[in-house]
């Protein structure tokens, strides 16, 4: 049969929250099972560095968000699972990639862009805290998808310019020297779910709104019930449809569950019990996973073992391009 190279990288940072499970890892590794797919997955641990300068922080949010993979049934069998730090091959094309680059592209970046204006408005210099790592992410992310020749990239709205990028940058290369890059596709899907946070608006890192996956059976008790409701009282009809707790129910629950929930609400459930029900749901749904998680960070060597298998996997397929490629743009033995 033939396959779809799917590739998409994980940035390793910050502690993954219950919109994180609902609107990307399980989609994902929902389609890592699917037999005529080719998944690649992996921890985007170089553009972490980007974000984040805290060496503690940056080791300790790769390794909890493997453990989260794992433990959510990502499969290494079925899906390559591995880390962009263990694929050397994928920085040195970067650099081939760089020299092949625009500049002028880069600057339209929407991230660069972004924080460039953010300075403008602060009346700092332009270039202020802008590194060349901010700079150069979109041709490390080409590198990442063009080191696999993947087809497809299946990413969230705000990382299709970057794809695109990717896909210019592989054009020219493939004009310029030698037609060795497939052209990848960004893939949006339209239909994932954008869970809502604790004050009704999308769940993000960035609206500190978020309820974490895997802390506790009480943090996440807690985080529900911190979930912004209005003031009917019970016995008091309740829209479904304007309600978070509903929401993330439904990001839970099956159709039957859907149905018997908001008829609850219709009936006035009261916001204590309402909460008290999606506690056990989410809960229900999660400790399997929760315990599988703690195993995992307790034992950390497992998932070394897992992204080394991973990286041992796939060297020969990245090696074997970027000696097509260096031979393509001159660097050649001499004998
Ligand atoms: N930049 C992406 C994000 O922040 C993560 C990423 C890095 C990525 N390399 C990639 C996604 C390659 C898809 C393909 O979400």
């Amino acid at each position: 049969m033939e396959t779809t190279r799917v590739l998409t990288g994980i940035t390793t940072t910050g502690t993954p929250h219950l919109g994180n499970f609902v609107g990307a890892i399980r989609p994902a590794i929902a389609a890592s099972k699917r037999s005529d797919v080719d998944a690649y997955l992996f921890l985007a641990d170089y553009h972490a560095l980007i974000k984040c300068g805290d060496p503690a922080l940056v080791a300790q949010s790769s390794r909890e968000i493997a453990a989260t993979w794992l433990a959510l049934g990502l499969d290494p069998k079925q899906a390559n699972f591995y880390r962009q730090s263990d694929i050397p091959e994928i920085t040195e094309l970067c650099w081939i990639l760089t020299c092949n680059a625009a500049k002028g592209l880069m600057n339209r970046a929407h991230a660069y862009k972004a924080a460039v204006h953010a300075n403008e408005q602060a009346n700092e210099d332009p270039d202020f805290g802008i590194t060349m790592g901010l700079f150069s992410y979109p041709v490390l992310m080409a590198a990442d998808i063009l080191i696999f020749n993947a087809h497809e990239v299946p990413v969230g709205r705000d990382q299709i310019q970057h794809v695109e990028m990717a896909r210019d940058i592989a054009q020219r290369f493939n004009h310029n020297f030698a037609d060795i890059f497939t052209l990848p596709t960004a893939v949006v899907d339209d239909n994932v779910s954008v869970l809502q946070g604790l004050d009704g608006r999308k769940m993000s890192k960035s609206y500190n709104n978020t309820i974490p996956l895997f802390g506790s059976e009480k943090q996440l008790k807690k985080g529900i019930n911190k979930i912004k409701t209005n003031l009917l009282e019970p016995g008091e009809p309740k829209d479904p449809e304007d309600s978070t707790v509903f929401q993330i129910w439904c990001a839970f629950a099956d159709d039957n569950e859907r149905q018997v929930m908001q008829q609850a609400f219709i009936d006035g459930i009261a916001w204590g019990e309402a909460k008290k029900q999606l506690f056990e749901r989410v809960n229900d749904e999660l400790a399997p996973a929760r315990q599988r998680y703690d195993q995992l960070i307790a034992e950390p060597a497992d998932i070394e073992a897992i992204l080394q298998e991973g990286a041992q996997r796939l060297r020969p397929k990245s090696s074997e391009l970027l000696a097509r490629v260096r031979h393509a743009v001159g660097l050649r033995p001499y004998a």
